[in-house]
C-alpha cells in the first residue's frame, strides 16, 4: 500500500485498523460462550456446575472484551454479528452461534445490551425464558417477562431497531467499508511482495497469500458489496496488482455462489491472485504499453501463461495450491472452444478454476479499459459483450453465476438517475438486480458534501429510475475518492 492509500484508508503500515483495539478471536469466544448458555441450559439445570462454570467464563471474557466498560452490545445484522459495533466474522464458524442466530431471527430479536454484573441469575433467567418462548412472541414481550422476573441490566433489541433504514446501520456500514479496504490493500501488498520475492529468485510467501485469501473469503461471506465496490476503482498508477486482486475477488464471488468449501476457495483465490504472474517476466514497456498492441507485442504477451505456470511451480513449495495455480495461469486465455492461447494440439476440457478466472479476468480487463482493449466500457456493455462471446470463450453456466453475483449494476458503478442526480451503487438486492441501493453524491451542478442513501427498490423511490451509467473519467468525477472515503450520510 502506498502512502496515498494508507492516508485515504486510515490503515497503518501494520494493516491493523487504527481506531479499534477489538480482538475478533476474543469476541468470537465471548459469543460462543454467550449463545452456548442457552444450549447448556437445555441439557442441565441452572444450578448445575457446568452451567455456572460457563457463566463464570462468560463474565471473565466480558471484562476482557469490554475493556473496562460496564456495558456490552451484541447485534445480529442481516446474519452478521457485531460486538459494540465491531464485526465478529469468526463467530460464524461456531455451530452454537449459527443455531442461536436462527432462533433469535425467528423471534425477531436483533441484539442485546448486557451490563456487567457477574452473577448467574439474570442470564439464567434470560435463557430459560428464551428456551421456553414460542416463535409468535415479540422481543418486547420477552423483555416484559424479564422485567416481571426482576432481571435488570439486560435489554433486548428488536430486529427492526437494529436494522433500520436501508439495511445496515450507518456505523456498521462504515465499519464494513473500512474493513473491506483494509483486506483489499493487504491483498495488493501480499501479491506485490510475493512477486518481488519471486523476481529476486526467492520463494513466494504462500502463508501470507493464503491469509489474505482467507480474509477476502471471510469478507465476501458476510458482505460482498464493500469489496466489490473497491473493484470499481480503475485509475491506480500501476494497475497490475489491483487487477490481480479484482480478479481474485470476482473469482471468489463465483466460488462462494457455487458453495465451494473453504479449502477450494483458498486454492481458487490463490490461483486467481497469481494468474498473470508470468507478465512480470515480460518487458514492462510492452505489458504497460498505452496504445494498441502490434503483432510482435501479441506474440510476446502470449508467452505469459506458460511463463506464469513455470514461475509458480518453481517458486512455491509444491502443493494443491501451486499445482492448481499453475494450471490456471497456463489455461486462463485458452477459451472454452480452444481458440485462445497457448495453442494445444488436442482440446481437453479446461479445469474449473481456469474457466472461472477467465470470466473474472475478461470482465476486469474490459471494465478497466487498461488491458488489451484500451478503452473503458460500462459494466453492462461488458456483460453484453461477454454474453455475445459466450459460446466461444466462456462457460455459460459460470458466466450466469458471475452476473448473478455482481448484478447488472455492480457495486461501485457510477450512475445518472432520472432526477438528474449522480449516484454510486452501494449494494444490489439479489431478488431485484435492476433496483440497487445507491449513494447519491451529487447532481449536474456538482458534488455534495454529504451522501444520501436511496433504495431504488423502496416504495418512496418508485418515481426514480436509473437513466444510464456514467464514465467517471469523462464526467471528471474522482470515483476513487468517493469509494475510499466515507462521506457523512444524511
Ligand atoms: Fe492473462
Ligand atoms: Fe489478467
Amino acid at each position: 500500500m502506498n502512502d496515498f492509500q494508507r492516508q485515504m484508508t486510515g490503515i497503518p503500515a501494520s494493516g491493523k485498523m487504527s481506531d479499534t483495539e477489538f480482538d475478533p478471536i476474543e469476541g468470537a469466544t465471548l459469543l460462543s460462550l454467550f449463545f452456548g448458555l442457552g444450549k447448556t441450559l437445555r441439557l442441565v439445570g441452572h444450578d448445575n456446575d457446568t452451567f455456572k462454570n460457563q457463566i463464570g467464563k462468560f463474565w471473565e471474557r466480558f471484562e476482557l472484551v469490554a475493556e473496562g466498560a460496564d456495558k456490552l452490545t451484541i447485534k445480529i445484522v442481516t446474519g452478521r454479528l457485531f460486538i459494540n459495533e465491531n464485526l465478529c466474522r469468526t463467530a460464524l464458524k461456531s455451530e452454537v452461534v449459527l443455531e442461536a442466530i436462527e432462533r433469535w431471527n425467528a423471534l425477531a430479536i436483533g441484539g442485546i445490551e448486557i451490563s456487567f454484573q457477574p452473577e448467574t441469575t439474570g442470564l439464567a433467567t434470560l435463557f430459560q425464558i428464551l428456551n421456553q418462548t414460542s416463535g409468535v412472541e415479540t422481543s418486547e414481550e420477552i423483555q416484559n417477562k424479564l422485567v416481571r422476573a426482576d432481571v435488570s441490566g439486560i435489554r433486548l433489541l428488536s430486529t427492526a431497531e437494529v436494522e433500520e433504514g436501508t439495511g445496515l446501520p450507518e456505523e456498521d456500514r462504515t465499519h464494513m467499508r473500512r474493513q473491506a479496504r483494509s483486506v483489499f490493500f493487504q491483498s495488493m501488498r501480499a501479491i506485490s511482495e510475493s512477486t518481488s520475492q519471486i523476481l529476486a529468485g526467492r520463494e513466494g510467501n504462500i502463508r501470507q497469500t493464503k491469509q489474505v485469501v482467507h480474509s477476502l473469503v471471510d469478507q465476501l461471506m458476510v458482505e460482498d458489496s464493500s469489496l466489490l465496490e473497491l473493484t470499481a476503482i480503475k485509475d491506480y498508477d500501476d494497475y497490475t496488482f489491483a487487477h490481480s486482486v479484482n480478479v481474485c475477488i470476482y473469482s471468489l464471488a463465483i466460488g462462494v455462489n457455487l458453495q465451494m468449501d473453504h479449502r477450494r476457495l483458498s486454492q481458487l483465490g490463490f490461483s486467481a491472485l497469481f494468474h498473470d504472474i508470468g507478465k512480470t517476466k515480460l518487458p514492462s514497456d510492452v505489458v504497460k504499453k498505452p496504445g494498441a498492441f502490434d503483432n510482435e507485442d501479441w506474440i510476446m504477451m502470449q508467452r505469459h501463461p506458460s511463463l506464469g505456470a513455470k514461475m509458480l511451480l518453481k517458486n512455491f513449495p509444491i502443493s494443491a495450491h501451486t499445482v492448481r495455480g499453475a494450471l490456471t495461469a497456463f489455461e486462463h486465455h485458452i477459451n472454452i472452444d480452444g481458440t485462445g492461447y497457448p495453442r494445444r494440439r488436442e482440446l481437453r476440457g479446461l479445469n474449473l478454476f481456469s474457466r472461472i478466472v477467465t470470466i473474472a479476468d475478461t470482465y476486469d480487463a474490459l471494465t478497466s479499459g487498461r488491458i488489451y482493449i484500451k478503452q473503458q466500457i460500462s459494466p453492462i456493455e461488458v456483460i453484453r459483450k461477454m454474453f455475445y462471446q459466450m459460446d466461444q470463450k466462456f462457460d455459460q453456466l459460470l458466466l450466469k453465476v458471475f452476473i448473478n453475483s455482481i448484478g447488472l449494476f455492480p457495486a461501485g458503478s457510477l450512475l445518472l438517475l432520472s432526477n438528474d442526480q449522480v449516484a454510486i451503487v452501494e449494494k444490489i438486492h439479489p431478488d431485484q438486480p435492476g433496483l440497487p441501493v445507491v449513494r447519491v453524491i451529487g447532481d449536474r451542478t456538482g458534488v455534495r458534501q454529504t451522501a444520501k442513501l436511496v433504495d431504488l427498490a423502496a416504495a418512496e423511490s418508485a418515481e426514480v429510475h436509473i437513466k444510464r451509467f456514467l464514465n467517471p473519467q469523462t464526467c471528471n468525477i474522482d470515483l476513487k475518492y468517493f469509494v475510499l472515503n466515507d462521506l457523512p450520510v444524511e
